[in-house]
């Protein structure tokens, strides 16, 4: 299988992990599983948003783990695969994958390698990788993730956020990531909106403040379990199509 992978990217706070996990949920109800929702992010929180017990994480992954004896008639990648499949915590429709933070020394060099190795090594058994990544563009910018089919960049609407966006824009681009498809989520939108913003990227989404998501938050309850016809969802669902459309236009 070739996946279509989608990277959330965004500043700290603008909703990447809330709009990762109600894409999660968007794609398992549409049918398009396997998914693997990928957490990028070393605070990791992404289980919490999709109601899932913390699993292994890849930085609690000790590096002997791979250099002690391989079982008998099991190859090296086979055996690295095994460990990262023991890593991803199972769910309906998806899988979730949590890089988590690197323990000791707190040297993310290790981490970052197993994240790519492991993103390398089990994609293939997925139709889409939900990627929630931290603030800033480490992963992007280190190749941990590898070059994504769509990256979204979350923002609010307010003028830094969007300040922030547009950096982030550019910044992608001198990444490399200029033929990549980007779309801007508008996230926790109040008022009007306005489409033409120039130096960003196209809008894909606007997602609007949703009270059912702050409930959620308030109350400890998994933000990708808000209702079904709750205005975030409903947005959310909106952006899955479109990304469902680009994966489709990609084969
Ligand atoms: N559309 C929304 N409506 C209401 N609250 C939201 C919305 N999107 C995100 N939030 C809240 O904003 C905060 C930050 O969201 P989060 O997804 O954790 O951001 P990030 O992953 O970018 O740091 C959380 O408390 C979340 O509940
Ligand atoms: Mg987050």
């Amino acid at each position: 299988m070739n996946p279509f992978s989608v990277a959330v990217t965004g500043k700290g706070g603008t909703g990447k992990t809330t709009v990762s996990s109600l894409l999660v949920r968007s794609l398992v109800e549409c049918g398009r599983t396997p998914v693997l929702a990928v957490d990028a992010d070393p605070n990791a929180n992404f289980h919490e948003a999709l109601g899932v017990q913390p699993g292994e994480t890849l930085g609690s992954m000790r590096e002997e783990a791979f250099t002690r004896s391989i079982p008998p008639g099991m190859s090296r990648t086979q055996y690295i695969r095994l460990r990262f499949r023991q890593v991803l915590s199972e769910q309906e429709g998806y899988d979730i994958l949590t890089m988590g933070r690197p323990e000791g020394s707190g040297c993310y060099c290790f981490a970052n390698d197993l994240l790519q190795a492991s993103v390398r090594l089990l994609e293939k058994d997925y139709r889409f990788l939900i990627i929630d990544n931290e603030a800033g563009m480490e992963h992007i910018s280190r190749g941990t993730i590898g070059i994504p089919d769509l990256l979204l960049i979350v923002t609010t609407p307010g003028v830094r956020g969007i300040r922030t966006a547009a950096r982030i824009h550019e910044l992608a681009q001198s990444l490399g990531l200029q033929s990549v498809p980007t779309g801007l989520v508008f996230n926790r939108y109040k008022e009007e909106k306005t489409d033409m913003i120039p130096g960003l990227p196209r809008p894909l989404a606007w997602i609007p403040e949703d009270p059912s998501i702050e409930d959620a938050d308030v109350q400890g309850r998994p933000v990708a379990g808000i209702g079904h016809s709750s205005p975030a969802m409903v947005a959310a669902r909106a952006l899955s199509k479109k990304i469902i459309d680009c994966a489709e236009k990609r084969q």
